[in-house]
């Protein structure tokens, strides 16, 4: 096989092994695969990866115009990428077709066919770059959790969830922000999007520790957050890879951190190192902490679909089945629980989550709110009240879809702060 080949071959069984057997990008295996390759080679094949799995809704719509019966899922995932290459990255078509049908043959698969369906793409490349995508083509899994969206949200989610994000960046304080020599599309005094999104991490004042990395959205419920006279310890339950941390400690708050995960452990460890923070470090599953040990704010940033982050992570529409909900909704209604025994009394969770689905998110808290009388949901009070800024919240709680503010993409996104009122 030519290197053109090879490489595309690496694609198409990673795109299958996230497609059938529900890996994801940061896969151990796959990143493995991706690593034994050239610096060049890498950003190819990181290209069609994340554009194959942002556009399949796109490209399946293509396939269905040109195909009616029913086709194994190598032909499928084989197809999504060589259409993604053709049609929506311009590359040479006719290295694109000649790699599929040598990959089709290796794989077994009707390369005639694959040939022959190709050769008839390229033919409308430029009226199909234009196709449009409805709700209805969407995973039905998605369809049926996210009945309740209206029309004009159903419109937003279709316009943003296939577009590459924008970066958005946080600084430790002011000073940092003012010193920064990039440039910034102010979203606060400490953060900002960043214009040139090219080689980040060798940025110099990224080494030094200057500032990280963070969504908007997730940015938003602390950065918004008043500290009390009585607030003295902090909590972050599901901490790693850091970046609410980063937020508390840069407030020199007295917080511990903890996370389930020791891989995700070792990464905040790496990023507190960088970033010149200090804090305790726990290692262990939060439902079963020692009820002794009390707080004045604990900060669950629960596991979730992540569905708010699709722009980041395309791999969660792309992949054949949904996430577990039953899992994930139940560990989320546990950690809610656990909190409540560690709240000292006037302290409040911060519960939140990069889905803006309802199960995970509203239903959650009324729950909880049912259970636990001696809590109440606070005001979520923004420290700028611009309209762009009261728009993500709505009845003391804060939820967005993939959206963007300034012109530029923040991710779906839910938070309620929980008071303990007795
Ligand atoms: C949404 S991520 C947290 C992101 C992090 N707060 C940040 O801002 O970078 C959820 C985290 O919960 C952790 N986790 C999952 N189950 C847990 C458990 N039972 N106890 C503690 N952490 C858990 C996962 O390892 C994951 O790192």
């Amino acid at each position: 096989m030519i290197k053109g080949e090879k490489i595309r071959l690496d694609i198409h069984n990673i795109l299958y092994s996230i497609y059938k057997l529900n890996k994801n990008l940061n896969n151990s295996s796959i990143k493995e695969l991706i690593n034994k390759h050239n610096k060049k080679d890498k950003s190819f094949i990181n290209n069609v990866l994340l554009n194959s799995m942002r556009l399949h809704v796109h490209t399946s719509k293509i396939i269905n115009k040109y195909i009616n019966k029913k086709i194994g899922d190598h032909e499928k995932i084989l197809l999504i990428s060589s259409i993604t290459q053709i049609v929506f990255l311009n590359f040479k078509e006719y290295a694109v077709i000649n790699c599929s049908v040598e990959i089709a043959k290796k794989l077994n698969v009707y390369h005639g066919f694959i040939n022959a369906i190709l050769r008839k793409i390229l033919k409308d490349k430029d009226k199909l770059k234009d196709i449009k995508v409805n709700f209805i083509d969407l995973p039905n899994w998605f369809k049926k959790e996210v009945g309740f969206l209206s029309k004009t949200e159903k419109t937003t989610f279709l316009k943003n969830f296939y577009k590459e994000p924008d970066i958005h960046i946080v600084f430790k304080n002011e000073y940092n922000l003012n010193k920064f020599d990039e440039d910034l599309i102010k979203t606060s005094p400490i953060s900002g999007f960043l214009l040139n999104k090219k080689n980040i991490k060798n940025k110099k004042s990224f080494v030094n520790g200057d500032w990280w990395v963070q969504d908007f959205s997730s940015f938003f419920p602390l950065y918004n957050y008043k500290k009390k006279e009585s607030d003295r310890k902090f909590l972050d339950a599901c901490a790693a890879p850091g970046g609410k941390s980063f937020q508390l400690l840069s407030k020199k708050f007295d917080l511990v951190t903890n996370d389930k995960s020791s891989t995700r452990i070792k990464i905040l460890k790496d990023n507190f190192k960088r970033l010149k923070f200090d804090a305790k470090i726990l290692n262990k599953d939060f439902i079963k902490f020692d009820e002794r040990d009390k707080y004045d704010l604990i900060v669950i940033d629960a596991p979730c679909s992540a569905i708010g982050t699709i722009r980041k992570n395309p791999e969660i529409l792309f992949k054949n089945k949904g996430p577990d909900f039953i899992k994930l909704i139940n560990l989320q209604e546990k950690m809610l629980d656990k909190a409540s025994f560690l709240i000292n009394k006037h302290g409040s969770i911060l519960y939140m989550t990069c889905s803006f689905l309802k199960e995970e998110t509203v239903k959650q808290i009324e729950k909880f709110l049912k259970k636990n009388s001696n809590f109440q949901l606070s005001n979520f009070k923004l420290i700028n009240k611009d309209k762009i800024y009261s728009k993500l919240i709505k009845d003391n709680l804060m939820i967005t879809l993939p959206d963007n503010i300034l012109n530029k993409s923040i991710d779906g996104y839910f938070a309620a702060y929980l008071r303990r009122t007795k």
